[in-house]
């Protein structure tokens, strides 16, 4: 029985000893929790219900982090004086720490800020507010700090949390990045404008030189075929015919590469023939149907505009033949007093799904081309614009503004200069010498003129009176010596040709005009035609026709040459 009782007491001792080894261990864990600092604050159920005992260095690691983190913290009252700063918050306002404690904010920023750091710190007591501001510290250093303040409720007393932060930097780096995206666009500007100076050149050499060394080639070998001795020899006949041939080949090669470096209609015609020139030749290309409407009399604009707005049209018809899938697009310009508008648009697929940004605006893909197209016009201070629509279609707009005019033109200069050439009497021209009848060349290239006198001179009714080798020079020496017939390039420094020509119609109708030149685009026999030439040969065969369309002329015949 007493055993029993005794084995009883041994379990139940068992038992509490077990609970208080658990308990123990709790408390241990406890402890160490607290000691590690993982507690902050610790309830105690008491007799007057729960208590809550905060643990002395809890908040030390707020207050190091508060202390040592970059940006400015400070606390304010609600009239905005520094009850509170953390170093980096003086260090931004430039004062020792101990300084701005009791200090109100707007002491350390200029009287300008004075009035924004006040709504900030007003509209502060209700909400967030944030703001910019610039502020000199005291060794004399333009700052920019963002302030983001924001309304603490603590114990019934309204305070107010600022961050600071220090912009300066972030503003130096990003001017410096404007500073260099600028450099880069001035850099790509003169690199197009290069390039385009490049290719004008290029061209000029092909069409000037080459082209004209190789139109006097053939005028020489049609000089031979012509020599009696020689055509009798069939052989000889045949190699002469077809070097002619091969010469007028090579000539219509360069021809064609020197047009598309730079089209010669721009600088002279300005951009309605040189569209009008491109697009033909488009349509014979790709199959595409291009409809221009870009007034005959358009406003001539700088040679940089023009080269741009050609350039935009040539790039634009290129995409609508690559990309758009169109059988048709069209190219319109027209002008006002402020500005010129280009429109190049097409009826294909659009820009594609890839594109379009969910919200529905079309978002053009990057490419060479569109952003060398933005890349002129901004620099001609206009703007291009591309819109597209899925299925529908593209449409590039440029516009630049008309400061883009060109300031002289060069009717003015032309009048100008008439006046000047004018003051030669008629009546002191030299007179025809007889039955030959006088003829003037004008060409600036040497070799030309050379070749032409040598043809003319083999023709006993004619005499060569002078040569001119510019535009104004032929003026001067149409209306001075008053010749029977004018053999005109129409590529002239100086004075444009077809002006020259205008002005000889004007001032001395009964000169005939011979115009002479090595484009033969049906555009630029149509001008010259139009602006009164009495007939037209191309450089590449005049050669074989150049006296005879001379004759024909003097003889009273009056029409389109041989092209
Ligand atoms: N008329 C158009 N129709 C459809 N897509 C076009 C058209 N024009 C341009 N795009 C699209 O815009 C892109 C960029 O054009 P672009 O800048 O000229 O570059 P690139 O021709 O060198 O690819 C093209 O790749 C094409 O996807
Ligand atoms: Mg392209």
């Amino acid at each position: 029985m007493r055993k029993r009782r005794s084995t009883k007491v041994r379990k139940s001792t068992a038992q509490t000893i077990k609970k208080l080894r658990t308990r123990v261990s709790e408390l241990e864990e406890t402890f160490l929790a607290i000691q590690r600092g993982r507690v902050d604050a610790v309830v105690v159920n008491g007799t007057d219900g729960d208590q809550v005992f905060t643990l002395q260095g809890a908040e030390h690691p707020y207050r190091v982090l508060v202390e040592t983190m970059n940006e400015g913290a400070a606390t304010l009252d609600q009239d905005g004086t520094i009850l509170y700063g953390n170093a980096s918050f003086a260090g931004i306002l430039g004062v020792p720490v101990a300084d701005i404690i009791g200090t109100h904010l707007q002491k350390h920023f200029s009287i300008q800020e004075h009035e924004r750091l006040k709504s900030l710190i007003d509209n502060s007591l209700r909400s967030e507010s944030r703001g910019e501001i610039s502020l000199v510290s005291p060794d004399g250093q333009q700052r920019l700090v963002r302030l983001s303040l924001s309304p603490v409720h603590q114990l019934g007393i309204r305070t107010i949390c600022v961050v600071a932060t220090d912009l300066t930097e972030i503003s130096g780096a990003n001017e410096a990045l404007k500073a260099s995206e600028d450099m880069l666009r001035n850099l790509s500007g003169r690199l197009l404008r290069l390039q385009d100076d490049e290719r004008r050149r290029i061209s000029r050499d092909l069409h000037d030189v080459t082209g004209q060394k190789l139109a006097l080639l053939s005028m020489d070998l049609s000089g031979i075929l012509k020599k009696k001795e020689i055509s009798k020899d069939e052989e000889v006949n045949r190699l002469l015919l077809e070097s002619i041939g091969l010469s007028n080949d090579v000539n219509k090669e360069i021809r064609t590469l020197s047009y598309l470096l730079h089209p010669p209609l721009l600088d002279e015609l300005g951009l309605p023939s040189a569209v009008e020139w491109f697009t033909q030749g488009f349509q014979n290309r790709t199959g595409i149907h291009v409809k221009v409407d870009i007034p005959s009399n358009f406003v001539r604009l700088t040679p940089d505009a023009e080269v741009a707005l050609f350039r935009i049209v040539q790039e634009s018809l290129a995409n609508v033949h690559r990309y758009s899938g169109s059988d048709t697009a069209f190219v319109r310009a027209h002008s006002d007093h402020a500005k010129v508008c280009l429109e190049i648009g097409d009826f294909g697929k659009g820009m594609g799904k890839g594109s379009t940004k969910t919200a529905g605006t079309p978002v053009v893909p990057l490419g060479v081309g569109i952003q060398g197209m933005r890349e002129r016009v901004r620099q001609l201070s206009g703007t291009l614009e591309i819109t597209s629509r899925p299925g529908k279609g593209t449409l590039v707009t440029a516009v630049l503004p008309v400061s883009t005019q060109r300031t002289e033109s060069s009717e003015s200069y032309e009048n100008h200069k008439i006046q000047e050439a004018s003051f030669v009497p008629i009546a002191e021209a030299p007179e025809s010498n007889g039955w030959r009848k006088r003829v003037l060349i004008a060409d600036d290239h040497d070799v030309l003129r050379r070749g032409i006198r040598t043809m003319l001179e083999s023709d006993p009714d004619l005499e060569v009176c002078g040569e001119a080798v510019d535009g104004q020079d032929a003026l001067e020496k149409t209306l001075a010596q008053a010749p029977d017939l004018v053999i005109l390039d129409i590529n002239m420094p100086v004075m444009n040709g077809l002006d020259v020509l205008r002005q000889i119609v004007r001032h001395r109708p009964q000169t005939k005009v011979l115009a002479f030149s090595v484009h033969d685009s049906e555009q630029i026999v149509e001008e010259i035609l139009a602006a009164g030439a009495h007939s037209y040969l191309s450089k590449a065969t005049a050669g074989q026709h150049l006296v005879h369309e001379v004759h024909s002329l003097l003889n009273g015949r009056s029409q389109a040459g041989h092209a």
